[in-house]
């Protein structure tokens, strides 16, 4: 694997390889602590991130690597005196051994990975994808509905610009036997080509108008936020459904909710206690999944 951006680029031996792979990571970290020893690890992200960029950060150190980095590259790299994303990539591809890269715009990874001599790891393009999150989201389901197959999942929030939904149903579709439930407002409704990307693969996607459409004994709620950066000007409060325990606990005792983070009022803090929230479980796999991506990447297992 030379680089991660998309997740068109998976199939099921790969993914099932990455959890393996991750299980083993947590199973006896320090097995793993000097894989990386005297490797360099850039991170530019031209937009904020807690998680993304920390988790990143992290699994590289915990690899025994070194990480150099810009965490508001819009205004504190050369991007504010008007350097192309190209010629950015061009010169930080000669300093470290592989970029991870957050950045505003749709094509953005796939530009970086066309001038890049060193792998690119794309941690969020614009609206499009956020393959990394996909799969640590898909590794989540797998650790505690034991395996990705026959799941229903309920698809809540944003599904126009949720590029978190957008990656993870790209993998979720390469399983068989998946529906698919989306609640939105309308105007950030699944696209279309989501939509048949699942019909193509003979998978259901059920678009539902009220949360109780939804089947009790669903296997997944996946609650995203607004997307509120990208509506540019328009009105912003299009939240459809906040989860509150009373909520939640309509669901079955083995439903889980899951969601990306950060939240706002999509979830009400009551909701972190109960036993079906895995939300925080969900962002620490994420360290351990990057870990695993970065063996991966740079082909050092
Ligand atoms: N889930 C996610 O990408 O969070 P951050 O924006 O904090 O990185």
């Amino acid at each position: 694997m030379k680089n991660i951006i998309s997740c068109e680029q998976f199939n099921i031996n790969e993914l099932e390889e990455i959890f393996s792979l991750t299980d083993s990571i947590i199973k006896c970290p320090s097995d793993f602590s000097s894989l990386l020893k005297g490797r360099l690890i850039a991170t530019l992200f031209y937009e904020p991130s807690t998680r993304s960029r920390l988790s990143f950060e992290a699994a590289a150190l915990r690899l025994g690597a070194s990480v150099l980095g810009t965490e508001n590259a819009l205004a504190a790299s050369s991007a504010y005196k008007g350097e192309s994303l190209s010629d950015t990539i061009r010169i930080v591809a000669g300093y470290a051994d592989a970029i991870v890269l957050r950045h505003f715009e749709n094509d953005s990874a796939v530009i970086a990975q066309s001038v890049s001599e060193v792998p690119v790891i794309n941690a969020g393009s614009g609206s499009a994808e956020h393959p990394t999150q996909a799969l640590l989201d898909a590794y989540t389901i797998y650790k505690h509905k034991g395996g990705l197959k026959n799941l229903s999942v309920l698809l809540m929030g944003d599904l126009k610009y949720g590029r978190t939904i957008h990656s993870l149903l790209k993998l979720l579709s390469l399983y068989d036997g998946l529906v698919i439930y989306g609640l939105s407002d309308a105007e950030l409704s699944l696209p279309e080509e989501y939509v048949e990307l699942l019909e193509n693969k003979k998978l259901v996607y059920r678009k539902i108008n009220s949360i109780f459409e939804a089947p009790q004994k669903i296997d997944v709620i996946y609650q995203t936020r607004m997307q509120k950066e990208r509506f540019e000007g328009e009105n912003v409060s299009k939240l459809i459904c906040t989860i509150d325990n009373n909520l939640l606990n309509y669901f079955d005792t083995e439903t889980i909710l899951l969601h990306p983070l950060p939240r706002n009022q999509e979830i009400l803090p009551e909701v972190d206690a109960n036993k079906r929230s895995l939300y925080f479980m969900q962002a620490r796999y994420g360290m351990y999944v990057r870990m695993a991506l970065f063996c991966k990447v740079l082909e050092v297992l």
